[in-house]
């Protein structure tokens, strides 16, 4: 299915409505690297390039739509399991927090495409909960790595190790693209002394001849150790919060997609997985809460490529859904909803005749619900009304 957003958009939004305003199998790789419910605001230092930029990664119910809840209840039991467990082993932060993550995953699994692959960036904070989730919607089969990036850093807890890495979970289906060598390594000097000899008649006479390591290097292993996080006085560092090294998101991109593809940064910071693949000649599109995010992507990319490319597309809506066919007017399902509601209206619990019940989208379209039955319910004109354009949740709050 092809994409219905151009390469080089930044959505300054929440990311959930743009997500379920885009076609499924849409994108050929994800790349996340959202908050980690490390319990922190994080906040741009004044006078960096990013001042001003500042999130806060610390999670309550009142974060979270309950009837997003409610959603995975019904469409995904297993990760509504997990995010019960959360609550009970590590309390009610971890289950908002994973309740967030669930919701935008589920859309996540059906954006990507059958090719593709997903990074999720998180720390060990998260990192077993997240792995979780992730086997309920892109199942346990799809698991393939988990990477750890490990790096240098100040600082040693009298009375724990030194905590040094960050967890990146790689998911991707059976006819995914997976290049080794961009993430290549030298090879030991051991190894190189071991393997570079004449083998001669070893077994059964047979000659093996020179036993010889692959010249393009190692086959990359699943802790990366080459890569650091950007120093301080780094030209790149942007001085935006948890901003990572455009190596790091370099060598994902190229082991996992192809020139061309498209990629989805659906947290995007600064935007380095977005300038990483316009290096790399993909496709791309992002999404970040901070208004910040397209400010940098557009510097960082006139940077690369000259005054003369064209500014990021920063669309002022989520977009609308193309793959779902001709759907019919949504007031045509009217009579079945009436039928399966038994003629009672969801907002307030009564009993109405057909005349006086609208159908209502339970997720706005202007939020980026669809037309499709399962947004769709009645509701007596009066709920409706008072309703709007609110999401259920919001509604059911405001009451
Ligand atoms: C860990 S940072 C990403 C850093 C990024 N990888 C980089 O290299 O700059 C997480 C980002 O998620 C954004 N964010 C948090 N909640 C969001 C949401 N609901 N929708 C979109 N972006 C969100 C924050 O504004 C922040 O920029």
């Amino acid at each position: 299915m092809t994409s219905n957003f151009k390469s080089g958009t930044v959505w300054v939004s929440d990311n959930l409505p743009v997500l379920r305003g885009m076609n499924s199998n849409s994108v050929d790789l994800v790349y996340l690297d959202p908050p980690f419910n490390s319990n922190r605001n994080y906040e741009a230092p004044i006078g960096s390039k990013a001042a001003g930029a500042s999130f806060k990664d610390m999670w309550t119910l009142d974060d979270i739509d309950v009837h997003e809840h409610g959603e995975l209840a019904d469409r995904n039991p297993g990760a509504y399991s997990v995010i019960e467990s959360a609550k009970q082993v590590h309390g009610k932060s971890m289950m908002s927090y994973c309740i967030f993550m669930a919701v935008r995953l589920l859309e996540l699994e059906r954006v990507l495409r059958n090719t593709g692959s997903i990074y999720l960036h998180c720390d060990p904070t998260a990192s077993h909960y997240l792995k979780l989730l992730m086997d309920s919607f892109f199942g346990k089969g799809n698991f393939r790595n988990e990477l750890i990036w490990y790096y240098r850093g100040a600082g040693t807890p009298k009375l724990d190790f030194a905590r040094r890495h960050d967890v990146i979970l790689r998911y991707a289906y059976n006819e995914r693209m997976f290049n080794p060598d961009p993430a290549r390594q030298p090879y030991a000097e051991e190894t190189k002394k071991r393997f570079n000899h004449y083998i001669g008649n070893v077994r059964g006479g047979q000659d093996f001849g020179q036993q010889s390591l692959n010249p393009k290097g190692k086959h990359p292993d699943d802790v990366i150790t080459d890569i650091q996080p950007i120093a301080p006085s780094a030209k790149e560092r942007l001085g935006y919060p948890t901003q990572k090294p455009l190596t790091l998101l370099e060598r994902i991109i190229e082991v996992s997609s192809n020139e061309g593809d498209m990629i989805l940064d659906p947290f995007c910071g600064c935007a380095t997985s977005l300038v990483a693949a316009d290096r790399l000649q993909r496709q791309w599109a992002g999404i970040d809460l901070s208004p910040l995010a397209v400010n940098l992507v557009n510097e960082r990319i006139i940077k690369d490529r000259g005054p003369l490319w064209g500014k990021v597309i920063v669309p002022d809506q989520p977009p609308t859904r193309t793959d779902l066919g001709k759907m019919p007017n949504y007031r045509t399902h009217r009579h079945r909803l009436y039928g399966e509601q038994e003629g009672i209206c969801i907002g307030c619990n009564t009993h109405f005749p057909f005349r006086v019940m609208d159908v209502d989208h339970i997720l706005p379209r202007s939020r980026g619900g669809t037309d499709h039955m399962d947004n769709l319910q009645l509701l007596c004109s009066g709920c409706n009304r008072s309703k709007g354009n609110k999401t259920m949740a919001e509604w059911r709050a405001m009451q």
